[in-house]
């Protein structure tokens, strides 16, 4: 799992840098046990782990993340210091990072929606999901936090709860892993400077104008396969930390923290 390259061959914002593998476990490993290794080392800059294959690719609740090369693996480690339940809301900004990164490399707009919590669907496919990590010290604040992003570029994985796609699919299979990665670094170069100068609210914002199902009846699945509810109603918006707003048939607003959302018919 040697680095095969530094970063030198990419295209970065300022400030960032990054390290290549050809095939590793997972890149959110990667990053994890390179900012165990820092220590408390707050000097170094954010740096992206991307990888052309994962043997242990990541999804959210558990779930694996098939990684065959084609596709795009990569995870930015940052250290944004402030409480875990800040920097959640960073997988909204990496969203909106992921939909304009795939508009700016095809050309193609109005077609890339977000899914809370954070997924990005090209016409109602999941195309990239995305995965957060992080770990506090003792004091509250994060020691690290680290975001995975996995695009579907060249396919996607076939019997999936929700319909997957890539961008092959529709219609560009000239588009590279490394060219979708230069502009994902620079969208979400843009997006993190946008949050530490304004916060949440320009980030909801822009991820509501592009949110599949508001104002829709739909079926948020919380808990595990083993336990958990569905709960229906009318996909309203988001609270201040990003918690789905849901409004029940009675007109009581049900507040969701963790789940999967589906269409009301699919999830009932
Ligand atoms: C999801 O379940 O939708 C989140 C998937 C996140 C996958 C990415 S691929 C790069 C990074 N490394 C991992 O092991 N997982 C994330």
């Amino acid at each position: 799992m040697k680095p095969e390259s530094t970063g030198t061959d990419y295209h970065l914002p300022a400030g960032y840098s990054a390290v290549a593998y050809d095939e590793i476990d997972s890149t959110n490993e990667a990053a994890k046990r390179s900012a165990v290794c820092q220590g408390g080392d707050h000097m170094v800059g954010p740096t992206w782990f991307i990888a052309r294959s994962q043997t242990a690719g990541r999804g959210r609740r558990g779930r694996e993340w098939v990684s065959e090369s084609g596709n795009l693996y990569a995870s930015l480690l940052l250290r944004p210091g402030g409480s875990a339940g800040e920097a959640a809301v960073l997988s909204f900004a990496t969203a909106l990072a992921v939909a304009e990164a795939i508009e700016l490399v095809t050309g193609v707009t109005g077609k890339l929606a977000c899914k809370w919590p954070n997924d990005v669907l090209w016409n109602g496919g999941k195309i990239s999901g995305i995965l957060l990590e992080s770990a506090s010290g003792k004091s509250g604040a994060l020691d690290w936090l680290v975001i995975g992003v996995g695009i579907n570029v060249a396919h996607f994985p076939a019997g999936t709860d929700f319909a997957a796609t890539s961008v092959a699919a529709e219609g560009f299979p000239q588009v590279s892993p490394t060219d979708l990665f230069a502009a994902l670094a620079e969208r979400m170069a843009n997006w993190l400077e946008t949050w530490r100068q304004a916060g949440f609210p320009p980030i909801k914002d822009a991820w509501l104008a592009r949110a599949a199902g508001l104002g829709e009846t739909i079926t948020a699945r919380t808990g595990t396969k083993t336990g958990g509810e569905d709960i229906s109603g009318r996909f309203e918006g988001l609270g201040p930390d990003g918690a789905l707003l849901i409004k029940l048939e009675d007109g009581s607003m049900r507040e969701i923290l963790a789940g999967d959302v589906f269409p009301a018919e699919v999830g009932a």
